[in-house]
């Protein structure tokens, strides 16, 4: 298989936005970075704003979440809004507030699951914690964003002479007692909480105890790496759904000075239903859109054409046909990888496409020079959801789903093509000035 050298070049930007994105709050300041080098200026949003045409801008809510924007040439009533959706989070292991436990004179770390990880991926691979922590100052508190480059963590899998039947039962963890990461040894009556504190007190040289709240997950310190007999294949974790966000921001970044305005919206909390202050189900995105209305002076009529001109991409990622599992999936809808964007459809609206938007979707491929393919999920199996349904209900605006195919959805290691990234990032810069 040939991979023309940009193609390349693409996927390796995703694998070191993957590897400098560990948590959620670090994809959003990975982006922020890129966005800034790029022009864009940060709004926020408690601050009065004032956009004219051709202006780039990005906001940030909750630390998890951001949109980017450029203001379009064309009036907003009559040009509409060219929109794309993707999340920040990944399923995972999350630290409890009060974490550190000592058992036998082993410190362990007690973990929350966040959304649905194959947990037995977890396993034996060199973890260690990234995520924001609070650290009391004298006025209050500052955040803090915390990214240990190191391992740190582990979950040794148990020896299979005392799980004999962990090849025929498959490996299973109980979720409060078997998942608590190994971090050390409590030596000399240290206290289990003194040694969790000890290394994030010295990574921001700051007090141990002015630590005073966290949300930290553990992640794999393992780099993103190309595979397959041409390399034709990456993998990496958090590939859904940071390689949509790197998409549809390389997309954003591309486009110079569209007609209508462009925008991005990377929301955190997508892993467990997006109902939150930050998340697609809150009102970030629309906050932002009554804003930009605002700004372009548009009255309340003019403000739901604009709405009713708009369109709506949520990508996120598809489940690409695995040949060792032929009957996990649809025989007439396979998702091949390195076969180009995927559109994801769903009758019971777990996905937000309809045959409109589909259409509209494969004349953006058909006009971008990428091939296209058609998803749905096994009659006889639940099928999973994306924001795409909830953004698109709250804003009432014609809305796809789609995405690159991909093996081992939420596993900490998963893989995709190479040749399916750049298919994206070009559906979806044709799709801001179509
Ligand atoms: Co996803």
């Amino acid at each position: 298989m040939n991979i023309p050298d940009t193609a390349r070049a693409q996927a390796q930007d995703l694998l070191d936005f993957i590897d400098a994105s560990p948590s959620p709050w670090h994809a959003v300041q990975t982006c922020e970075t890129r966005l800034q080098a790029a022009g864009f200026i940060r709004l926020e949003e408690v601050d009065r704003w004032t956009l004219s045409a051709g202006a780039r801008h990005y906001v940030v809510r909750g630390g998890s979440s951001i949109i980017a924007f450029i203001v379009g040439q064309q009036g907003a009533a009559d040009a509409g809004l060219r929109m794309i959706g993707a999340h920040t989070d990944s399923p995972g292991l999350r630290l409890k507030p009060k974490p550190a436990e000592d058992a036998a004179g082993m410190v362990r770390l007690g973990v929350e699951i966040y959304g649905g990880p194959i947990l037995a991926t977890f396993a034996d691979r060199d973890l260690s914690l990234a995520g924001r922590v609070n650290v009391r100052t004298p006025g209050g508190f500052t955040t803090r964003l915390v990214h240990f480059a190191e391992p740190l963590l582990r979950l040794p899998n148990l020896a299979v002479h005392m799980n004999r039947e962990v090849n025929e039962n498959g490996l299973k963890f109980n979720k409060q007692t078997e998942l608590p990461l190994l971090l050390g040894i409590s030596e000399d009556g240290t206290k289990a909480e003194a040694r969790f504190r000890q290394p994030i007190a010295e990574l921001l040289g700051v007090e141990p105890g002015d630590l005073l709240t966290w949300e930290l997950n553990a992640y794999d310190t393992q780099k993103g790496s190309f595979w397959g007999v041409d390399r034709e294949f990456i993998a990496n974790s958090q590939l859904d759904n940071l390689s949509s966000c790197h998409a549809a921001l390389s997309a954003l970044l591309a486009t110079k000075e569209p007609q209508a305005t462009c925008l991005c919206a990377f929301f955190d909390h997508e892993e467990v239903g997006s109902e939150s202050a930050a998340g697609a189900g809150g009102s970030f995105v629309s906050d932002v859109i009554s804003r930009l209305a605002s700004s372009a002076g548009l009255d309340g009529e003019d403000q739901r054409r604009m709405l009713a001109r708009s369109f709506f991409i949520s990508a996120d990622m598809a489940h690409g046909w695995h040949p060792n599992f032929p009957a996990a999936y649809e025989p007439c809808h396979h998702a091949v990888v390195n076969a180009g964007p995927v559109i994801k459809s769903n009758a019971n609206q777990r996905y937000s496409t309809n045959a409109d938007t589909a259409a509209r979707f494969m004349a953006i491929c058909a006009k971008a020079g990428v091939p296209c393919q058609q998803y749905a999920h096994r009659t006889d199996l639940g099928c999973g959801s994306t924001i795409g349904p909830i953004v698109a209900s709250r804003l009432g605006i014609p809305s796809v789903d789609v995405g690159s195919p991909m093996w081992a959805m939420h596993s900490i290691r998963e893989s995709a093509g190479v040749l399916d990234h750049t298919y994206m990032i070009a559906a979806l810069t044709t799709s801001f000035t179509d």
